[in-house]
């Protein structure tokens, strides 16, 4: 039985099974209507569980959707309104969730969490965010990269200005599987957990902390970033004084070059990680990031349901 806690659980070879299978399921559906689903049906009478313990928009919408157009059906829960909220323990819901449905996706605030709930769980589980990563995200990001600049996500060059979070870990293990270069400018006291990077460069991979935003996007293909505050984080202020100099806007944009795309996972805010001008403008890809969530998550779900096997 497969789990989707982090990348590492598809492995470089499953990842490129995924994403080939994300590129063409996008291109299978064309016009159809978006809840209809896909010809065969593959998860017809399958149910997921999302369950939420932190807001969410996309992954909430593109799990359902992604269910719907392969046949299948999700129910979504708030983690406060289940009896977990009321004390039952995590492996006795995982016990109980794996006799009703068929898969669970997890939003949870602490990683160690969905690491329960999945060994108490008979089931696929998959992490829908964690204070440690965003799997599902950074399967969408490559699925777009390859979309946008039309080759491997292993010939392509990254930057990641801004926090060193739970979406710039995942990515950071993407660099690693899949080996592409990623340079990240973050400010000091909010990089990346170091053993992700050890990671990344024990599987070869070219993962560096530079220094500057402006020596992180020089030749990137890729420039990405990410709220200056995670659902989750206290320490407002300082966050904002620290991350001020790491905002993405026309000058860093230019540095990086014409070609360059900009992503981000959103919700943006605004002024703050990214000017209006550079979201909104000529590189942004963030609109194809939002949409590629379907289709990456629907490969997902087929890869964990062994539907991607040779
Ligand atoms: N990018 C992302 O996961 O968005 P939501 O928080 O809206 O699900
Ligand atoms: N880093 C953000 C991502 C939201 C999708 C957070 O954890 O709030």
């Amino acid at each position: 039985m497969r789990h989707f806690l982090s990348l590492a659980d598809a492995g470089p070879a499953g990842l490129r099974r995924i994403l080939d299978c994300a590129h063409a399921l996008k291109a299978a559906r064309a016009d159809r209507p978006r809840g209809a689903p896909d010809d065969g049906a593959r998860l017809a009478g399958r149910v997921l569980a999302a369950i939420f313990e932190k807001p969410s928009t996309r992954t909430r919408l593109s799990f359902d959707i992604a269910m719907r157009q392969l046949g299948g059906a999700t129910i979504t829960l708030a983690a406060a309104d289940m009896q977990l909220g009321r004390g039952e323990t995590i492996a006795d819901t995982a016990r109980v969730l794996s006799r009703m449905v068929d898969a669970v996706m997890i939003r949870a605030r602490s990683h160690l969490d969905i690491e329960a709930f999945a060994a108490a769980a008979d089931l696929p589980v998959i992490n829908g965010l964690s204070d440690r990563s965003h799997p599902c995200q950074a399967v969408a990001d490559m699925m777009t990269v390859e979309e946008r600049l039309g080759r491997p996500v292993s010939t392509s060059r990254w930057a990641w200005v801004g926090d060193g979070n739970n979406v710039a870990q995942s990515i950071i293990e993407a660099a690693g599987l899949m080996g592409f270069r990623l340079r990240l400018a973050v400010p000091a006291g909010f990089e990346p957990d170091a053993g992700f990077v050890a990671a990344a460069r024990a599987r070869g991979a070219e993962v560096e902390l530079v220094a500057s935003p402006e020596a992180a996007v020089r030749d990137a293909d890729v420039v990405a970033t990410d709220t200056w505050v995670s659902m989750g984080d206290a320490d407002v202020a300082a966050r904002h004084r620290a991350m001020q100099p790491f905002q993405v806007g026309p000058m860093l944009m230019a540095a990086a070059g014409a070609g360059a795309i900009f992503l981000h996972c959103l919700p943006a805010h605004r002024g703050e990680e990214v000017t209006d001008s550079v979201i909104d403008g000529p590189q942004s890809a963030v609109w194809d990031e939002a949409e590629n969530r379907v289709h990456a998550q629907k490969a997902i779900l087929l890869w964990l349901f062994g539907h991607l096997d040779a």
